[in-house]
């Protein structure tokens, strides 16, 4: 007899091999077995064994791997340094024209993700809460909006705050802004909206792994689940309905970025670009950073796991790096070409990382593999770059935009990020005349000023500073 569709849970679980899931389902509460059984029912089997095979097949398959297709990478074509003569200085400004037009007109809006589990830097929170701020312990998530609200202020429109959350950040992150007052943006420009699941599987058998009873190990389905949560949450119709057409895009853990900044987003719309992407000069042929290139002659990132380290150190004839510019992950969309993406058949790639993923083993309990045991995967929104009309980068300086908060120790780490915030934020205040005693560490708020200039012409002198014991701040 021929078997009439839906299959239960456990014959598709048969199906796929999978069926170890079941042992000790027996020991599951019925709202346990409930619960479990409509996880199951999320999962895309067929998705997985397809992307569990391609892993397998990698290195023999025919298809070009990225690591290949890095030998014939150029530096990006369509690219804006930043300014070194007069002329392009006038050029920058107005670009920056420009954007504080469509900031003014309320065509932006920003998007922040806020999903990831931030495993490196070992927080117990999601990491938007670490306390960061060099004098006032601010946390990142207050260091951002301030931004934000100080930006709409000036713009005398305000812009929606598009935040991507997931299962491992979600719950706290709302409840961190409610109790504080969503950091005085208004609450209804604050938009929380959820990324997807992916399960780890056994990188040996393929087989799924649970993180308790009844509970699979799932992880956030990496920042590029943005594309499918904007789409499925109805946040793409919240930005058509409030006119917004240009989405400025950061990462939670770079308090550096400038959020929403007039003149990058005035480079996007001038160039008719559909997506940009602001790059630093890398700092060695090492540096862990994807890198802006084309590649035959199409816009792209290459995550810095797929290019060979040959390739990453090749030299111009004045010895710079030839693939210079590094990825910051500040990006801007355009509204219609993430509506485009969304709505079409096209979807991201998934990659696949080789990790130490605790599982759970019935009758057993769980264990904590000290060598990658699993696969986990996940979509980066950087791969959005080549189905893009035209893809713009945009150069940045480092010091001014650049420290993201990764590890507990060393680079990217939260005494590394304080100093580069205090060295910027010295540097205004030097400017506008301040003489600051030797190591003494300075904050100024986004809601005091957003930039050296403002900051001389609105405090100047005029403003004292609290002085306390953990150093100088204007708030
Ligand atoms: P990272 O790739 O640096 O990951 O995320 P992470 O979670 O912060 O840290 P590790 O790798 O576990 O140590 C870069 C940005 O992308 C977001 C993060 O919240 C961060 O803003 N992200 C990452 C998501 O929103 N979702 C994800 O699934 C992954």
């Amino acid at each position: 007899m021929i078997r009439i569709l839906p299959l239960t849970i456990a014959e598709r679980l048969d199906f796929y091999h999978q069926d170890h899931l079941l042992t000790g389902w027996d020991d599951l509460t019925p709202d346990q077995q409930a619960a479990f059984a409509a996880e199951l029912e999320t999962v895309d089997f067929d998705q997985l064994m397809d992307l569990l095979a391609q892993q397998k097949s990698h290195h023999s398959a025919e298809d070009e791997t990225p690591a290949q297709r890095a030998y014939r990478a150029q530096p990006p074509s369509s690219l804006v340094r930043l300014p070194r003569t007069a002329a392009e200085q006038a050029e920058w400004k107005t670009a920056e024209q420009r954007g504080e037009d469509l900031l003014r007109a309320g065509k932006v809006g920003a998007i922040l993700v806020a999903g990831g589990q931030g495993t490196r830097l070992g927080y117990d929170h999601p990491k938007g809460m670490y306390p960061l701020g060099p004098v006032s312990d601010a946390p990142l998530f207050q260091l951002l909006c301030e931004q934000l609200l100080a930006r709409a202020r000036r713009a005398g429109h305000t812009i929606p705050y598009y935040i991507m959350t997931s299962d491992a950040t979600h719950d706290e992150t709302v409840a961190f802004f409610q109790k504080h007052r969503f950091f005085g943006l208004p609450k209804a420009d604050v938009y929380f909206f959820q990324q997807g699941n992916m399960p780890a599987a056994d990188a040996q058998s393929g087989q799924l792994l649970l993180s308790d009873a009844g509970q699979l190990a799932m992880s956030p389905d990496g920042h590029g689940g943005l594309l499918q949560a904007l789409s499925s949450s109805g946040m793409l119709e919240n930005m058509q309905d409030r006119g917004v057409e240009y989405l400025y895009y950061h990462q939670v853990d770079n308090p550096l970025a400038i959020v929403c900044d007039p003149a990058y987003l005035g480079w996007h719309d001038l160039s008719g670009a559909e997506v940009s992407t602001k790059v630093i000069a890398k700092r060695s042929a090492a540096e862990k950073m994807g890198i802006a290139v084309d590649v035959d002659g199409v816009t792209q990132i290459i995550e810095y796991s797929d290019l060979p380290d040959e390739v990453a150190q090749r030299k111009t004839a004045s010895g710079d790096l030839e693939l210079w510019a590094g990825s910051t992950a500040i990006h801007v969309f355009s509204r219609e070409f993430l509506e485009r993406l969304a709505h079409g058949r096209w979807q991201l790639p998934f990659h696949i990382a080789h990790k130490a993923v605790p599982s759970y083993v019935p009758g057993e309990g769980l264990k904590t593999p000290e060598k990658p045991n699993a696969y986990k995967f996940e979509r980066f929104i950087f791969d959005i770059l080549p189905q893009a009309s035209k893809a713009l980068i945009v150069e940045a300086d480092r010091t001014r935009e650049f420290n993201p908060l990764k590890n507990a120790d060393g680079v990217h780490s939260p005494d590394d990020v304080r100093r580069s915030l205090v060295n910027l934020h010295l540097g205004w205040a030097e400017e506008a005349g301040w003489e600051i005693p030797d190591a003494t560490p300075v904050e100024i708020s986004s809601l005091v000023a957003l930039d050296a200039a403002e900051f001389a012409e609105q405090v100047g002198q005029q403003v004292q500073p609290e002085k306390t014991d953990r150093g100088w701040i204007w708030s």
